[in-house]
């Protein structure tokens, strides 16, 4: 098929009108890679309160006023609004779905004072993936496919395999799934079923449910054309081990066939030394000796002692068990023993941020932490850092590692995921992007954290490092062009 395709891309986070994570970031830049690459693609998403009418220009579409959308019993009215996120060639739409009741809050998932989920997620994601479906109708637009991303567009792909089965205008749309977490599955009690206003024989383990539950994971998995997650190897590790496949490996091995790793890209614009708006100085592969003012400027900002051959680990991070913080805990007055200085930025579970509180009171000179959400800052610590720690134990892809070899920031991992896809481990001779480790223990993490102190003690190899970092293409155009394949493999049965 060479004609153009249309594709509506599905998410509940995107940079730079929502972010939590990594989610947004890929849904903010994938899109643009897609449509450089001649392809019609949209967004969909809520409309949260914080997304300003006025900051990012929304407007209203008289069409798309007042569309009736079913929760269980009653019927909530959706209004779509739209905006665009500018490209270098093309603007890329996106709807906006407002409701007050399920989004005119100040968090995404969770309130952000008492830090617990919204009670009513269920409804919210129910709300939003219904709304999609009317919504394309009452555009009159027909995508080819429907991308969803993560739990809170799994029902999508059931709405489209039930309720929309008789329905011309869907009868030949696709749709993808991709999984960036099996962290978070969305699993709520039966009684949420019902308001799904899915078939009732669909709570099964053939169908939607999951150890009891009404699982909007599983339902995306099982019911979409093709499913796809952000790294070849947390493909692998979701099917083969239970506990990073979070119970649901087994569905996931029955579906290997339809299950492709394709690696994020990073998106280039945003995160590029040598334009990039937020560091002291620009830099790039011919001027990497000018990165260490970034440090200085950064150690400055930060009311911390520089010293140009004192190396400085950077974290920038959800506080969540998923990213390593145990590990981290375990060795880190050790560490900075070790003549170094560390630079959190973190935000999450309350219990984590009281450990870190503690520990930058403990060594305001030798630990410095940011609580909280602070894009510039995450901008400078890429530029002013000398490492970049990610230990976790688990990590569908990861972009801050990405994000580092960008900068000639050298990461320390571990070999799980896309850290290990995306970081050649340091094997002398000025071979390799970065330093990892196998085992989930802190003595191993001990352990190559020394590794990468010692060779940053020899100047001349570890510019060959960050070199050879700043010299991968993390682009996102290699991945745009697998997922456009893989759209049009799946099209291709429709003829
Ligand atoms: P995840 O999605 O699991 O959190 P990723 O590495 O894929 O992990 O993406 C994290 C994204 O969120 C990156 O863009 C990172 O810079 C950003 N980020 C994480 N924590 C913060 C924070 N406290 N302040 C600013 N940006 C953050
Ligand atoms: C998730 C994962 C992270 C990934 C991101 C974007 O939040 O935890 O590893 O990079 O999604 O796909």
């Amino acid at each position: 098929m060479s004609r153009p395709l249309n594709i509506l891309f599905v998410s509940s986070e995107v940079y730079p009108f929502a972010k939590t994570g990594g989610l947004a970031d890929v849904s903010g830049a994938l899109p643009k890679a897609i449509k450089d690459l001649g392809h019609e693609i949209r967004i969909m998403m809520p409309r949260y309160r914080f997304i300003g009418e006025r900051k990012f220009r929304l407007h209203d579409i008289i069409r798309l006023h007042e569309i009736p959308i079913p929760v269980g019993s009653t019927v909530e009215l959706g209004n779509v609004k739209s905006s665009f996120i500018n490209n270098l060639k093309e603007k890329v739409q996106v709807y906006f779905l407002d409701n007050v009741t399920y989004y005119g809050r100040d968090g995404i998932y969770q309130s952000p004072t008492t830090k617990k989920d919204y009670k009513d997620n269920d409804e919210r994601f129910i709300f939003f993936c219904r709304g999609v479906i009317e919504t394309l109708k009452r555009l009159g637009w027909q995508p080819d496919i429907i991308h969803c991303n993560d739990w809170q567009t799994g029902l999508i792909p059931a709405y489209l395999k039930t309720m929309c089965q008789g329905d011309p205008f869907f009868k030949s749309m696709k749709t993808v799934f991709t999984i960036h977490n099996m962290g978070y599955q969305g699993a709520f009690p039966q009684e949420s079923f019902a308001k799904s206003n899915l078939p009732p024989e669909l709570f099964q383990t053939n169908g939607v449910e999951a150890y009891g539950n009404f699982n909007f994971l599983k339902t995306g998995i099982f019911f979409s054309d093709s499913i796809t997650t952000v790294s070849e190897k947390y493909a692998d590790e979701i099917c083969k081990s239970p506990e990073i496949g979070a119970g649901l490996n087994g569905l996931l091995s029955s579906r290997r066939k339809d299950l492709t790793g394709i690696l994020n890209g990073i998106d280039d614009q945003i995160w590029d030394p040598a334009t990039d708006e937020f560091s002291f100085r620009k830099f790039d592969i011919k001027s990497i000796e000018a990165k260490v003012d970034n440090k200085h400027a950064l150690l400055a900002k930060l009311d911390m002692d520089f010293s140009e051959n004192r190396p400085v680990i950077g974290m920038i991070s959800r506080l969540a068990d998923q990213k390593g913080f145990d590990l981290v805990f375990d060795i880190i007055e050790d560490v900075i023993k070790l003549d170094v200085q560390i630079v959190m930025l973190v935000a999450g579970e309350r219990e984590y941020e009281k450990k870190v509180e503690a520990l930058q009171k403990k060594y305001p000179k030798r630990i410095s932490v940011f609580i909280g959400y602070d894009n510039e800052l995450a901008h400078m610590i890429e530029s002013g850092t000398d490492m970049f720690l990610m230990p976790s134990k688990y990590e569908p892809c990861g972009l801050n590692q990405m994000y580092s070899m960008r900068y000639g920031t050298v990461p320390i991992v571990r070999a799980t995921g896309g850290l290990d896809d995306t970081v050649e481990d340091y094997a002398g001779n000025g071979k390799g992007t970065g330093f990892k480790f196998e085992k989930y223990e802190s003595k191993e993490l001990m352990k190559v954290i020394q590794r990468a102190l010692k060779v940053f003690q020899q100047p001349e190899e570890w510019k060959r490092i960050m070199r050879n970092g700043m010299m991968c293409n993390f682009s996102w155009e290699n991945s745009a062009r697998k997922y456009i394949n893989l759209y049009k493999d799946l099209l291709k049965h429709n003829v």
